[in-house]
Order: C-alpha cells, then sequence, then structure tokens
C-alpha cells in the first residue's frame, strides 16, 4: 500500500495533505509516513519470522532519531558505521546489544565507544582494525565480538559509487585471505568470534549477485568449520533495491526467501542490513516552485530545495519521481529541469520532466526517505530542511530546520581583527 496517496486533487502522506505540513512548516521539507515504516520493516520481520534471525536497520539511510525509536520499538537491530550513528542509536532507544558496527575506517575512539555500549558485533574489514581492535578491546579489559566482512569478487550491477562487493573495491577482506584471517583472529586473546559478514551493494534490483555472493560465502564457512572456527551468525548485508522510476526489484519476501534457501539449515542465525528498503519509499522531500524561466532551449523550474537538500540526482544521476502536491490543469504542460538554488550546473533534482507548472506550486520527490537527508549539506550556507513524521492524522516535526544562527555556530574570526 501507498501511503502517499491523492485525496480531492491533494497528494496526502496518510490523512494529512502536504500542503497543510508546507503551510505550517514552509519547505524545503522532507516528510515521512510512520505506517510506510513500519509495513517496510514488519515486510522483512515477517518474511524471517521462524528462524533465528536479527534486522539490522542501516542507519546511514535515515537516522533521525524518531524513525530509529520507531523501528526500535518494533525491535530493529541496527547496523552503524560511525560512532556518531551510534549515539543516535542510544538516544533513540536502541539496545547496543542489536548493533552492528560496519566501515572501513573505524577510529580508536569509535571501537572504544562500541565497547563499553556492548555492541553486538563489530564487522571487521581489515587484518589491521583487526589488530586494533584487538589492542583497544584489551586495554579496556574487555572481548571484542567479530564477524570479518569478506569481499567476495561479485559485480552487483548498480551504480559503481554504490558497488562495494568487487576486488577493486575498498570493502572487506579479500575471500581468498579470509581463512587465514580467521586463524589470526582466533589466537587473539581479546577477540571473539561471532560470524562471517558480506555486503555487495546498495539498490540492487536482481536476486542473482545476492545469490552468487552467498554461494562464495557458503563455500568459505564449510571450510572454517572444517577449521574448528566456532560461528554463530551470517550477516548478508542490506542492498535489496527499490522502486524509483522503472526499476522491478523483486520484494523483501522473494528476497529473504532466496537466501533463506540456502541458510535455514545451517544452524546459525541470519543477519541483514537494509536501509534503503525499509526508509526510501516512507519519505518525500516537499518544495516548492520559487521561479519559472526559459531560454533557447530549456524550461527551468527553479525550485526551493537543492543538491545541498538531495543530492542523489547530481551524485548518481539518480531518476527520482517529481510530482505536483496540487496537480493542475490551467498550465501549459513543459518539459521541465527542476534545479534548485545552488550554484552548480550539477545542482538538479530531475531534467525534462514534464509537469504542469505556476511559480508557487509545491512538488515532492518521492523514494527520499533513503539517503535524502542523511546526505543533505549546508553547502552554499544552506539551512538543513526540517523533517516531520506523520501517523495517521497528526504529524510531528521531529527535526528543526537549521537556522542562520545554527550555520554559524562554533566558527569565529581571527582574534585581534
Ligand atoms: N550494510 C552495509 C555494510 C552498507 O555499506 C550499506 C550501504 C547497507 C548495509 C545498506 O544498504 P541498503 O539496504 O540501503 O542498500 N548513498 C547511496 C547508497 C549508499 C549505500 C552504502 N552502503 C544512494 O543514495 O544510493
Amino acid at each position: 500500500m501507498d501511503h502517499f496517496h491523492s485525496e480531492h486533487n491533494e497528494l496526502c502522506c496518510e490523512s494529512v495533505p502536504l500542503t497543510a505540513i508546507a503551510r505550517a512548516l514552509g519547505t524545503p521539507t522532507y516528510v515521512y509516513s510512520s505506517a510506510a515504516l513500519a509495513a517496510n520493516y514488519l515486510a522483512y520481520a515477517e518474511a524471517l519470522a521462524g528462524t533465528d534471525h536479527l534486522i539490522c536497520y542501516a542507519v546511514k539511510a535515515n537516522s533521525n532519531i524518531a524513525v530509529l525509536n520507531q523501528l526500535a520499538r518494533l525491535g530493529a537491530g541496527f547496523d552503524i558505521v560511525s560512532g556518531g550513528e551510534l549515539a543516535r542509536v542510544l538516544a533513540a532507544g536502541g539496545d547496543p546489544a542489536r548493533v552492528v558496527f560496519s566501515g572501513v575506517g573505524k577510529s580508536t575512539a569509535e571501537m572504544a565507544e562500541a565497547l563499553r555500549a556492548g555492541i553486538h558485533c563489530f564487522n571487521v574489514e581489515s587484518a589491521a582494525e583487526l589488530e586494533r581492535l584487538d589492542r583497544v578491546a584489551g586495554e579496556l579489559g574487555l572481548r571484542a565480538p567479530v564477524s570479518l566482512r569478506v569481499n567476495p569478487d561479485i559485480d552487483a550491477g548498480t551504480h559503481p559509487y554504490i558497488a562495494t562487493g568487487l576486488a577493486e573495491n575498498k570493502f572487506g577482506l579479500p575471500i581468498g585471505e579470509a581463512r587465514a584471517c580467521y586463524a589470526r583472529a582466533r589466537a587473539m586473546r581479546h577477540i571473539d568470534i561471532r560470524g562471517v559478514d558480506c555486503h555487495i551493494g546498495s539498490q540492487l534490483t536482481a536476486l542473482a549477485p545476492f545469490e552468487a555472493a552467498l554461494q562464495r560465502v557458503l563455500l568459505l564457512i564449510a571450510e572454517l568449520r572444517a577449521d574448528g572456527v566456532p560461528l554463530r551468525h551470517l550477516d548478508l548485508g542490506g542492498g535489496l533495491g527499490v522502486r524509483y522510476g522503472d526499476e522491478n526489484p523483486p520484494p523483501p519476501a522473494d528476497y529473504v526467501a532466496a537466501l533463506r534457501r540456502h541458510t535455514d539449515t545451517l544452524g546459525l542465525c541470519l543477519l541483514i542490513e537494509p536501509g534503503r528498503s525499509i526508509a526510501a519509499s516512507a519519505g518525500v522531500l516537499l518544495t516548492r516552485v520559487e521561479y519559472l524561466k526559459e531560454n533557447q532551449s530549456r524550461h527551468f523550474a527553479i525550485v526551493d530545495a537543492a543538491m545541498n537538500d538531495l543530492l542523489r540526482p547530481a551524485l548518481y544521476q539518480a531518476w527520482m519521481a517529481i510530482e505536483p502536491v496540487t496537480p493542475r490543469h490551467d498550465a501549459p504542460e513543459r518539459r521541465y529541469d527542476v534545479v534548485g538554488p545552488v550554484c552548480e550546473t550539477g545542482d538538479f533534482l530531475g531534467r525534462g520532466r514534464s509537469l504542469r507548472l505556476a511559480a508557487g506550486d509545491l512538488l515532492c520527490v518521492r523514494g527520499a526517505g533513503a539517503y535524502g537527508f542523511t546526505m543533505s549539506s549546508n553547502y552554499n550556507s544552506r539551512p538543513r530542511a526540517a523533517e516531520v513524521m506523520v501517523a495517521g492524522d497528526r504529524f510531528h516535526v521531529v527535526r528543526d530546520r537549521e537556522t542562520t544562527a545554527d550555520l554559524l555556530r562554533g566558527e569565529r574570526p581571527l582574534p585581534g581583527s
């Protein structure tokens, strides 16, 4: 079910018209549907029922603490990649014992924070990281629970910037070196081996790459077991894609069923780290048309959201649907480049979109609940957008729009000037 739907010619989130949110808070504003978030999470929970599992929502997709709190209440664990994300999970009431920590560059301080918090597992991405973690845990008098993240050298068939499972990518240990690294880990005094981890990329729209990676990981698991390495879980990462336009990704139920065909008999707890497929369809970015402008070759709709608010179109040439909140029929249909106020030619939300527009109209960018606000910045000294969560017929401001004072906070001129 789509929790963003049209009622009386106006787009609503659950029972709240988006015009009411824009009127109350201005634009640009991110709007999330609490019911959509829950439904997207529960699709995974239902597909995994009956098998030992942990769903670790990838915090990087949308880290607003209201989002994390809602998922924590539904029983989610979390996949984090920084001390900042750990702090958010804890502030949101998340259970540290259900947190896995991924990422190639964990600092000593981040390791110590996560060890003290008592997280479920570190997904260790290199032998050097393993050695540092052993030392940090030893200094704290603790033992670090560890999975090694292996890189299976599989082409995920996604945008090159978000493919992570090829040998040329910086992620994970080459799978051929994993066995030796597990042997080293076993000999370390402050490391507890918990499992094997793998993540091959994001916005995957086919199951075949997941299954190919899993086949390689299953071979490794058999070897590790032959070596006597004690394993408790298998973490297969995230990466299931969503439909932004004409993509046709399998639903979570099919994806989980494909994994379970191979994993149910392993006797291991199955961990997954979905981000986008939980958050993307649960959010839109609301923006208002400031000006219409045309030249010899193009029509431009200049809106008040820009690449600093939503980077995906500029960074990955990502196509995201742009819809009028209150469709009008009294303006000619034109093919618009929908662009923001930032001083870069790459600052667009969409190009060549057929729309009927007048200045002042509200637009919304669909699928913006994942990698939207979390990738936003203050480029061009633009305050970051407000975030709103809708639940039924109520809406709650879950992050205030930044102010000019927020922008200047912490800066100062040189002394004596
Ligand atoms: N686990 C690990 C170790 C990851 O690196 C990622 C995403 C995930 C889980 C979650 O993947 P998901 O289920 O969301 O696909 N900014 C990009 C996406 C970057 C994803 C990076 N890693 C975008 O806007 O498309």
